[in-house]
């Protein structure tokens, strides 16, 4: 794999404004050479700005007819529950655009766990055309940083960090709601891109650890995020890009 590309723009403004730009170019690039793109959201707080953006300021610059909606973690709510990463993006994004129902893929985080994984696994080998044993190769994957190294719903010393086969687990993690649903880094590295949007002060032990900590993937999930066949990108703002030396 490349070396990570390492962006940092000057706050949390700036930093929106440059992932939405760089959603805007993969998506531009995606579909001239493949006529679709696929896009994996990320949930939690960093990207609701960004979602914002694209819908609005950027929304003339998408072909959103070829796009494809996924996401790479939900929480095991339902869909109108604060805490649903599909909610928070049908808030900031999707109440803004005129998306069908053939292009939106959220995880259903109302049905049992375990129900819920399978069926999300189902569903991308439906929608990527896979046979049995083969990953979907998303065009981006967007990925927060949480405080404790973790990415999507894979927290640290989870067993599910090891999980090499199946597509989507159910999974129990230390943050309410503790109960959720996620994609698996085999997944995660079969994407062409993965675009990491992290921001503020908060955040820069982590950014630190991920990219220049000791290698402990156990403790640091998102050392884990390596594509074979991919790209890894950092848009960072100055903040959390602090501590990089
Ligand atoms: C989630 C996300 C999670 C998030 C990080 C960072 O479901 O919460 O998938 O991985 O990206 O926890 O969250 P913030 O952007 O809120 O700091």
């Amino acid at each position: 794999m490349k070396e990570p590309e390492i962006i940092v723009l000057e706050d949390g403004g700036a930093m929106a404004v440059r992932a939405a730009e760089e959603i805007v170019h993969l998506s531009g690039e995606a579909i001239c050479t493949h006529g679709q793109f696929s896009l994996c959201l990320t949930g939690g707080n960093t990207p609701a700005p960004i979602y914002e953006l694209i819908a609005t300021r950027f929304h003339l610059s998408v072909d959103w007819n070829a796009v494809q909606l996924f996401w790479g973690d939900e929480r095991c709510v339902p869909p109108d529950d604060p805490a649903s990463n599909y909610g928070m993006a049908q808030r900031t994004m999707l109440s803004k655009l005129s998306l069908g129902s053939d292009q939106v893929h959220r995880m259903r985080g109302e049905d049992p766990p375990e129900v819920g994984a399978q069926a999300y696994s189902e569903l991308l080998r439906e929608q990527f055309g896979l046979e049995q044993g083969e990953a979907p190769r998303f065009d981006l994957i967007l990925l927060g940083l949480g405080n404790n190294v973790h990415i999507a719903s894979l927290f640290p010393g989870q067993p599910a960090l090891h999980e090499k086969t199946r597509l989507v687990l159910p999974v129990e993690v230390d943050a309410e709601p503790s109960r959720r649903l996620t994609l698996t880094l085999p997944v995660i590295n079969q994407a062409a891109r993965v675009m990491f949007m992290v921001a503020g002060e908060g955040k820069a032990q982590a950014v630190k650890a991920a990219l220049q900590g000791p290698r402990d993937p156990e403790r640091f999930p998102a050392q884990l995020v390596a594509p074979a066949h991919g790209e890894v990108m950092w848009v960072l703002d100055k903040a959390a890009a602090r501590l990089l030396g």
